[in-house]
């Protein structure tokens, strides 16, 4: 049987980092695609001649012809411009707008049954903008956020805890922004949800409330540290974990930002909410009671997720 395709939409730091995890864990054969000369090509004959080393059988190209991605039944899309210190990721949406627009034709011409996950921000608005411009079904378009969001969350709480991140489950809802919900009921080690571990003396709710909020600004602390862009490693690595989940029909319980037509009382939009993700796409969304204060915090991160693609649809009259 073939090796899948991958086509990798924007080189640059993530779409590297991406091109070289495909390879490594032998996911398929990858394209990588940039509209920048040269730099698509580079990467991908640099990670080619890791492989005689690393033993990986794959094959990589570089490539700034959309042509060149037909058939792919993975495309991961990060083209666009990445944060700087003192942006916010809804500053970028005035470009990257118009390069989900390109992209977005450039897979419905040439890969148009390909599972897409996109990672340009500003998250939920540029999947939901996307997702206009390819036309594709909304079960095969996702956004890559709750992974990572939930990764970083996993990441402090395992910390706090002196425990493996392996044995801490976490994940958070809503839009990849300032208002995402970090959900601390769902949230726990080994089975035990964090508020347990607050009475059981593991932790104070000051420490929690503080690694919530480390979580909210996780994006923001890596900018203010890299000075030159944003995070990259463990963005490819989320996007990866979503891409491996679709090809091996692993039907992974992943939060992503998909679209949610009835669940959580919402209209069609998309949205950071649990998904299923399987060979089917987004096969499910996991439609999870809320209490009171989660559903306000949810509310609120929907309503700002809306304010962005209302921006998105005064830029471009053809998004209604
Ligand atoms: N088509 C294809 N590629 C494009 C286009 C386009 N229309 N416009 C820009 N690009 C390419 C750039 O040439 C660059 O190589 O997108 C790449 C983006 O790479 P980086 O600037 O290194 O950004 P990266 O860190 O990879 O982040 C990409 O993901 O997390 C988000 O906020 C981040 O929106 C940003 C995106």
């Amino acid at each position: 049987m073939a090796r899948p395709k991958i086509a990798l939409i924007g080189a640059g730091n993530i779409g590297g980092t991406l091109a070289h995890l495909a390879a490594l864990k032998e996911l398929g054969d990858v394209v990588l695609f940039d509209i920048a000369d040269g730099l698509p090509q580079g990467k991908a004959l640099d990670i080619a001649e890791s492989g005689p080393s690393e033993g990986f059988d794959a094959a990589m190209s570089g490539t700034s012809d959309y042509a060149d991605i037909a058939g792919a039944d993975v495309c991961i899309v990060t083209a666009g411009v990445a944060r700087k210190p003192g942006m916010s990721r809804d500053d970028l949406l005035g470009i990257n707008l118009k390069v989900m627009k390109s992209v977005g034709e450039g897979i419905a011409e040439h890969a148009p049954n390909a599972f897409v996950i996109c990672i340009t921000n500003p998250l939920d608005a540029m999947v939901w903008a996307l997702r206009e411009f390819s036309g594709l079904p909304h079960n095969m378009v996702c956004g890559m956020a709750g992974v990572l969001d939930s990764a970083r969350f996993r990441h402090f709480l395992a910390e706090e805890f002196d425990v493996s991140m392996r044995d801490v489950t976490a994940f958070v809802l809503g839009g990849h922004g300032d208002t995402m919900v970090p959900s601390v009921r769902y949230s726990t080690v080994a089975g035990i949800p964090l508020p347990d571990l607050i009475e059981m003396g593991w932790t104070t709710q000051d420490k929690l409330d503080a690694i919530v909020q480390r979580t909210r600004d996780g994006g923001a602390e890596i900018v203010g540290l890299l000075k030159t862009g944003s995070a990259y490693y463990a963005p490819a690595t989320s996007a990866i974990e979503m891409a491996e989940a679709f090809l091996k029909d692993q039907k992974r319980v992943l939060p992503c930002a998909a679209y949610v037509d009835g669940a959580f009382g919402l209209n069609g939009m998309y949205v950071g909410v649990p998904t299923v993700i399987g060979a089917g796409g987004v096969e499910r969304v996991v439609n999870i009671k809320l209490n009171k204060q989660e559903q306000e915090m949810f509310d609120t991160s929907v309503e700002a997720v809306k304010g962005l693609v209302d921006a998105c649809k005064g830029i471009d009259s053809s998004l209604t």
